[in-house]
């Protein structure tokens, strides 16, 4: 069977993408799955939460990580394959007798100007910016589709706002998680999203793919009203017409402890241990509905 791949987005910045990320990738690996996380940020951070600062610094100066792969591939001699770039158990956490089943796909400051460079490259050769997207999914799909069999799920943490290689990783998912905080500048992020990137508009098209429409997850959710009110709201997006998302059962509530297990790699923690008992059954109907959805049962 071919790996779901899951996309997590949002052109809003700190509402919890890369947390979404290690959450789920940890969830989803403590039920005994295959992950791969794809880093397409250049913050970086999915990979040094996941990779660690020392195993971070050797992939970058072996240049194996997303940017080195597109550097190779668009502007170098094309020797890389993405799979050479996939680091193998990069999670130091354990479960049980093992260690949590996880594979790195970094990626380092460089990949910022890099996309630009890549632009540039093929702007000049007669390309368009809607070509160039097209480009890259087919190339991320056509490689990903190489180690596809040895992973049930690929996650890709998406940098905040709208480049080239996050419109790209969304065309190719096979589910969109939308993690957003239930305020009001969030939720006004999220019509942004859904109707600017997901519909498309006279600007270009959206990369709304046939079948899949984007999941929001509730994150960072606070007892308050005003929370309370903007998951009410969002929650009544299902009585529209036209719904432009669905709203996950599950939602991440504010904790310390979430913002805390972030800092936890190198210390070889237990899944349990670093997510603590309160959160770990959040985790665990965070795997199960992920799952559900993307699987569409
Ligand atoms: N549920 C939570 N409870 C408490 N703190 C959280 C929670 N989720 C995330 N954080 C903290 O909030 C900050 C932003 O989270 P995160 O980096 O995951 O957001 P992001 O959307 O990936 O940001 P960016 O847009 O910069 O990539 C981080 O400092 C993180 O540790
Ligand atoms: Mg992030």
């Amino acid at each position: 069977m071919a790996a779901k791949i899951i996309a997590v987005a949002n052109m809003k910045g700190g509402v919890g993408k890369t947390a979404t990320v290690v959450c789920l990738a940890e969830a989803l690996a403590a039920t005994g799955a295959r992950v791969l996380v794809i880093d397409v940020d250049a913050q970086a951070n999915a990979s040094l939460v996941i990779g660690g600062d020392h195993q971070l610094a050797e992939l970058i100066e072996n240049r194996l990580t997303i940017d080195g792969y597109l550097d190779d591939y668009y502007l170098g001699e094309k020797k890389l394959t993405l799979a050479d770039c996939i680091m193998p158990k990069a999670s130091d956490v354990t479960h049980g007798p093992d260690h949590l089943a996880i594979s790195l796909l970094a990626s380092s400051p460089e990949l910022r100007l890099l996309e630009r460079e890549i632009m540039i490259a093929l702007t000049e050769r007669g390309i368009g910016l809607n070509a160039v997207i097209g480009r890259l999914s087919r190339l991320l799909e056509t490689q990903l589709a190489k180690v596809s069999r040895r992973y049930d799920y690929i996650l890709i943490d998406c940098a905040p706002g709208i480049s080239a290689i996050t419109e790209a990783s969304l065309r190719i998912a096979d589910l969109v998680l939308v993690p957003t905080i239930p305020d009001f500048l969030s939720t006004a992020g999220l019509q942004a999203f859904c109707n600017s990137v997901w519909k498309g508009s006279r600007f270009g098209k959206g990369v709304a793919k046939e079948g899949v429409q984007p999941r929001v997850l509730v994150t960072r959710r606070r007892e308050t009203r005003e929370h309370r009110r903007f998951i009410e709201e969002m929650a009544n997006e299902r009585y529209k017409p036209e719904p432009a998302f669905k709203l996950m059962k599950t939602q991440i509530p504010e904790r310390t402890s979430i913002a805390e297990a972030m800092g936890k790699t190198g210390s070889e923690p237990t899944f349990t241990n670093k997510w603590g008992p309160e959160v770990v059954p959040i985790l665990e109907a965070l795997a199960k509905e992920t799952k559900e959805a993307v699987n569409g049962t």
